[in-house]
C-alpha cells in the first residue's frame, strides 16, 4: 500500500481537471502558492469539526450555503455582506423557531473551480471548451476565454483572501451581535409574508435581550451575543491548488488543508479509487461528500470507511442531492433510506445533509438552466420525513444561495416567474435562491427541526 503525501493524488485516475498549454506558467504559479500565507488554522478546523460533531449527534443543525460559484466580475463587499446577512437571518429563525444551535459554514472564500457534465460546450455550431470556474478559464464563449491559465488561481487566492478577512470582520466585529437581529433584513426584503413573518420574531428576540439585559446578560459579557463562527467550505476539484495550500500543522504534527475550513467531494469524483478521495483522505479538516441518485449503499459505506476510518464524529458530512420525489428512492433505486440504513448497520457516525439544489435543476421554456422552489421545499421536507422514519437526525441544509435579489429559481412567496427569469440572472453556474426564497426555506426548516423535537 502507497502512503499519502499531499501530492499522492497525482498518482490516481483524475477526473475534471483542466490541461494547462503553459506548464512552465503552471510549475511557476503553484511553487508561488506554496509560499501564499494559509487562509484558515487547522485550530479552526478543528473546532468546527467539534461543532460538526454536536450536528452528527442530534444537537446542532448545519447552515451551509453560498454562491455555485464564486466569480471574479461578481466580487464586491455588498455580496459578501448580503449573503453573510442573509445567513445569519437564517440562522437565527432556525435557533429560535427550531430550537438548536446553528453551525454556520459558508460556500465562499474559495469556491470557484466547477465540475461539468461535458467537457465542450456548442453554440451557434461553434463547440469550445467547456466553462470551469474562474479559478481555471473565462465565462466568455471565445476560444481565447476558455483556455486554462494558471494565473487566475492567483487571482481566485487573492478574493479568497480578500473575502475570508470580510467575513471575519462580520463575524466578530459587531454586525453578527444579536441585538442587530433587525439589521440583518436585506434592503429590497420590506414587503412579503416571509419579511413580516421575521419582523415579528425580530421584536421577540429583541425583548428577550433586553429582559436577559436586566438580569445582567449582556453583549458585553457574553462573546457568543456578540459573536459568531462562521466557516468557509468550498469543492477540492482543482487538486494542484488545494496541494499547495497543504501544511502540516506544527502543533499536532498533521496535514490540513488550509484553503478552507471545510472541503468537499463533489457527486462527478467521488470514485473509491480516483485522485480525489485519495487526496482529502490525508487531511484532517471536516469534509464533506456529495451523493447523487447514482450513490450505491455499499460504496458509501466503503467511501466513509476511507475517508473516516476512525469513525470520528464531525469529520464527515454526507451532502444527499437527489431531487424532490427521488430521495425516498423508487424501483431501482433505494434512495437515502437505503444509504442511512447501510450507514446506520455499520455503526458509522456521519453528518447528513441536504442538497436540495442540484437534484432538481430544469431548463425554462424560455432556455434559462433554473429551479422550482418548490420542488427545493419538497426535498427538503422529504429529508426530514425520511429521518424521522430511520430515527436518525436530519443534521443540515446545504444551498446556492444568494443575499441579492435575484431571479434565477422560479416560484417562492414573492413568486419569481419564467418570463422574470431574464430580469436579474446574475449567476456564473447554477441557479440560486435569493434572499426571500432563502428565508422561506428557513422557516420550513424551522418548524420541521421543531417536529422532530417532538
Ligand atoms: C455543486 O455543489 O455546485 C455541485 C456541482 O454539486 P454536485 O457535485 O452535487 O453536482
Ligand atoms: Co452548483
Amino acid at each position: 500500500m502507497s502512503t499519502w503525501s499531499p501530492q499522492s493524488w497525482r498518482e490516481k485516475p483524475i477526473l475534471q481537471q483542466p490541461t494547462y498549454p503553459d506548464q512552465v506558467a503552471l510549475k511557476r504559479v503553484l511553487a508561488e502558492l506554496k509560499n501564499y500565507p494559509p487562509l484558515v488554522f487547522a485550530g479552526e478546523a478543528r473546532s468546527l469539526k467539534a461543532q460538526l460533531a454536536n450536528v452528527a449527534n442530534g444537537n446542532a443543525f448545519l447552515l451551509q450555503g453560498g454562491d455555485c460559484a464564486e466569480s471574479f466580475s461578481e466580487f464586491h463587499a455588498d455580496n459578501i455582506r448580503d449573503t453573510f446577512k442573509a445567513m445569519m437571518q437564517m440562522a437565527v429563525v432556525m435557533t429560535y423557531s427550531g430550537g438548536l444551535p446553528v453551525v454556520k459554514v459558508g460556500r465562499m472564500a474559495g469556491q470557484f473551480a466547477k465540475p461539468r457534465s461535458s467537457d465542450t460546450e456548442t453554440f451557434d455550431g461553434v463547440e469550445l471548451a467547456s466553462y470551469r470556474g474562474d479559478i481555471i478559464n473565462g465565462t466568455e464563449f471565445t476560444a481565447a476565454a476558455r483556455i486554462p491559465d494558471p494565473e487566475r488561481m492567483i487571482k481566485a487566492y487573492n478574493q479568497a483572501s480578500a473575502t475570508q478577512n470580510l467575513l471575519r470582520a462580520f463575524a466578530s466585529g459587531g454586525l453578527a451581535d444579536l441585538h442587530q437581529v433587525h439589521k440583518w433584513t436585506l434592503d429590497f426584503a420590506h414587503q412579503g409574508e416571509v419579511s413580516k413573518k421575521y419582523e415579528e420574531m425580530a421584536e421577540e428576540i429583541e425583548k428577550s435581550l433586553q429582559f436577559m439585559e436586566a438580569c445582567g446578560v449582556t453583549s458585553k459579557t457574553y462573546r457568543t451575543l456578540r459573536e459568531t463562527d462562521f466557516y468557509t467550505s468550498h469543492e477540492a476539484l482543482l487538486l494542484p491548488y488545494e496541494e499547495a495550500f497543504t501544511r502540516k500543522d506544527s502543533i499536532t504534527g498533521e496535514w490540513y488543508d488550509t484553503s478552507a475550513h471545510m472541503l468537499w467531494i463533489g457527486d462527478r469524483t467521488r470514485q473509491l479509487d480516483g485522485a480525489h478521495v485519495e487526496y482529502l483522505k490525508g487531511v484532517k479538516n471536516p469534509i464533506g461528500v456529495k451523493a447523487g441518485p447514482s450513490m450505491d449503499p455499499e460504496d458509501l459505506v466503503r467511501l466513509c470507511a476511507e475517508l473516516n476510518p476512525e469513525n470520528e464524529a464531525g469529520r464527515l458530512n454526507v451532502i444527499v442531492r437527489m431531487g424532490a420525489g427521488k430521495v425516498g428512492g423508487d424501483k431501482e433505486n433505494g434512495g437515502m433510506p437505503a444509504l442511512i440504513k447501510a450507514i446506520e448497520k455499520e455503526g458509522m457516525k456521519v453528518v447528513w445533509s441536504c442538497d436540495p439544489m442540484h437534484g432538481n435543476t430544469i431548463k425554462s421554456s424560455n432556455n434559462y438552466k433554473t429551479r422550482p422552489v418548490d420542488n427545493i421545499l419538497t426535498e427538503m421536507k422529504e429529508f426530514f420525513q425520511i429521518h424521522k422514519a430511520e430515527g436518525t437526525h436530519a443534521g443540515g441544509v446545504h444551498l446556492e444561495m444568494t443575499g441579492k435579489n435575484v431571479t434565477e429559481c422560479i416560484g417562492g412567496s414573492f413568486t419569481v416567474t419564467e418570463e422574470d427569469l431574464s430580469s436579474r440572472y446574475h449567476t456564473h453556474c447554477d441557479p440560486r435562491l435569493n434572499a426571500d426564497q432563502s428565508l422561506e426555506l428557513a422557516f420550513l426548516i424551522a418548524d420541521s427541526l421543531k417536529e422532530a423535537r417532538k
